[in-house]
């Protein structure tokens, strides 16, 4: 589903996250800029500054800070009400929970999806895509039979699950891993919390979340709004609040991660090179199509045939006959393409093209529906 952005403030009073959605923050003494207090390099950074500036560092008690950002809608100053843009896209498919069961009359377990932009007021925004205060998220909502063993099987499929997911992108294993919060982590609606994390430069980091939200969600928006949320199990003839067991990961994040995974330097024929080693399934080019010379007729009219007859197989295919062939390679391989196709004077003759593999550089010459089969049988590997 695709819910509003901006909800009422009853929603998030409801939810819990105008109580309890916040970060600890400390002021620094000597300069008053406030920092996360559960963000040791930050403050590590911050008093190394006022060390080079000769000054000694001196911290407040943590106070807590509310990351939902707030803004106003209705005609005039007087009559507007206070709104929030979401902090998390959990919330939309909250309260729409009745609209889906009463237009799809869906059995449990069933999940529902979204994905959509949240928003935090994140005080030390930084480490490019990685905090941010204007962010992607992609979530699951599955809603099982509120029961402990049931709960207990769904929670660890979907841990499995986000897990094989995730690895399905191509990272190295070992800079993966899963990780349970700690009691004084866990968000304010999670009876249990796991997170994906990926070991980047800056240490191991959250990618994804897996909460066990029980009735959290659907029991206050029941109470605060006086709407029975409840589920009617037509099987056992019982009536309950479901639980929702969800899966949480951040667009941006799997992209920030998926480039330091796949980012290499290396060299090639003598020459150093910038490689990204994207997986073919994700490489958002798959395959480049070069005439061998720019300025030979027929090798470019054949190059553009093949490009062709190629781009309605594989739709992600570029053609380039820009600078000379060392150089389309480079550019290439920056952009993480798995294969390049060369088009030179033997493949007037026979029919053959080069193809050329990103990451060991070898070449070999194939037929056109040879190099499709070998590109189809990769992409899905
Ligand atoms: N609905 C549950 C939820 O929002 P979360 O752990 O707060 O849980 C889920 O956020 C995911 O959203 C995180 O694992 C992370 O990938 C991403 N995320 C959270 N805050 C972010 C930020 N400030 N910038 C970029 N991504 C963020």
């Amino acid at each position: 589903m695709s819910a509003a952005i901006l909800m009422p403030e009853r929603v998030w009073e409801a939810s819990g996250h105008t109580e309890l959605f916040t970060d600890p923050l400390v002021e620094c003494t000597t300069c008053n800029e406030r920092v996360r207090a559960d963000q040791p390099e930050v403050i590590q950074d911050h008093e190394a500054k006022h060390t080079r500036e000769n000054k000694k560092t001196g911290w407040s008690e943590p106070k807590v800070f509310n990351l939902l950002v707030s803004t106003r809608l209705g005609a005039s100053e007087t009559t507007a009400s206070k709104v929030y843009l979401r902090g998390e896209i959990t919330q939309g498919v909250e309260v729409n929970f009745k609209n889906i069961l009463d237009s799809m009359h869906p059995k449990l377990p069933f999940g529902i999806g979204q994905i959509g932009k949240a928003f935090r007021n994140e005080i030390t925004p930084r480490d490019f895509l990685f905090r941010q205060r204007e962010f992607e998220q992609m979530e699951l909502q599955y809603y099982v039979k509120p029961d402990e063993v049931v709960g207990r099987e769904a929670f660890e499929y979907w841990k499995q699950f986000s897990l094989d997911f995730y690895l399905t992108l191509g990272f190295t294993k070992e800079n993966v891993r899963l990780r349970e919060h700690r009691s004084d982590e866990r968000a304010h609606y999670a009876k249990e919390a796991w997170d994906i994390e990926y070991h980047t430069p800056f240490g191991w980091k959250e990618a994804w979340g897996i909460h066990h939200r029980a009735d959290w969600d659907l029991r206050r928006h029941s109470e605060y709004s006086k709407v029975d949320l409840s589920y009617f199990d037509e099987a056992s003839g019982e009536r309950f609040i479901p639980w929702d067991i969800e899966c949480s990961g951040g667009v941006d994040r799997a992209v920030l991660f998926t480039l330091l995974d796949a980012y290499d330097e290396d060299e090639l024929g003598g020459e150093k090179r910038a490689v990204l080693r994207l997986k073919p399934l994700i490489a958002p080019i798959k395959v480049a199509v070069f005439p061998l010379l720019k300025n030979k007729p027929d090798l470019v009219q054949k190059a553009r045939a093949i490009y062709t007859s190629l781009k309605k197989e594989v739709p992600q295919s570029v053609f380039d006959d820009n600078g000379n062939i060392g150089k389309r390679y480079r550019r290439q391989d920056e952009v993480g393409t798995p294969w390049c196709i060369t088009i030179d004077f033997e493949s007037l003759e026979n029919d053959t093209l080069t193809l050329r593999d990103r990451d060991t550089g070898e070449q070999e010459r194939l037929s056109l529906p040879d190099i499709l089969a070998k590109i189809k049988e990769r992409v899905l590997a």
